[in-house]
């Protein structure tokens, strides 16, 4: 099976999900990992995986990964298995009321990234996911990198 993993990530955390997704997909399979700033549309040429991950900001995935969804051509993911992850804070420890309030309306990078892959015609094998950092700029929590692996074994078997 060949699989794109493409995520972006500014302090690291996402990356290290992304690499450990990777890494456990890679037994048996044609993985591929790629930063967004390295991602050209013609990657998804073949592709019958396509993972996509970004760290949440501002309730919403960052602006190259929201830029390379949009210019997906319509109907280019039809066939493809799609899911998507993000990073993001744990909301327990942040002490902003008004934070919690918005965090509830807006959510978190994985919902869109997912509903925009489906959009262009990829079948979501997943629920979008969320992995946590401690902080703005991490480190991820422990188990995360654990966690990460089962939730991308676990769409192998989709
Ligand atoms: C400008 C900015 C906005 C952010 N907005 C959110 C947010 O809306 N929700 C959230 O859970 N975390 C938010 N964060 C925390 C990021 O999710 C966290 O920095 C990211 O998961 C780290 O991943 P990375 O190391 O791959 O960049 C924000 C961080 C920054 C710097």
């Amino acid at each position: 099976m060949k699989i794109l993993i493409i995520y972006d990530s500014f302090f690291g955390n996402t990356e290290k999900i992304a690499m450990e997704m990777g890494k456990t997909l890679g037994r048996g399979n044609d993985v591929t990992v790629l930063r967004i700033t390295e991602a050209h549309q013609d990657a998804l040429a073949g592709v019958n995986l396509l993972m996509v991950g970004s760290p949440t900001r501002a309730f919403k995935p960052s602006a190259p990964i929201r830029s390379f969804l949009k210019h997906i051509p319509s109907g280019t993911l039809s066939g493809v298995k799609v899911a998507a992850f993000d990073t993001r804070v744990v909301m327990d420890e942040v002490d902003s009321r008004m934070l919690h309030v918005l965090v509830k309306w807006f959510g978190y990078a994985a919902k869109p990234i997912a509903d925009r892959l489906v959009k262009k015609g990829g079948t979501l094998v997943a629920q979008p996911e969320g992995f946590f950092v401690g902080g703005t700029e991490g480190p991820l929590k422990d188990g995360e990198l654990k966690r990460a692996a089962a939730w991308a074994r676990d769409i192998l078997k989709k």
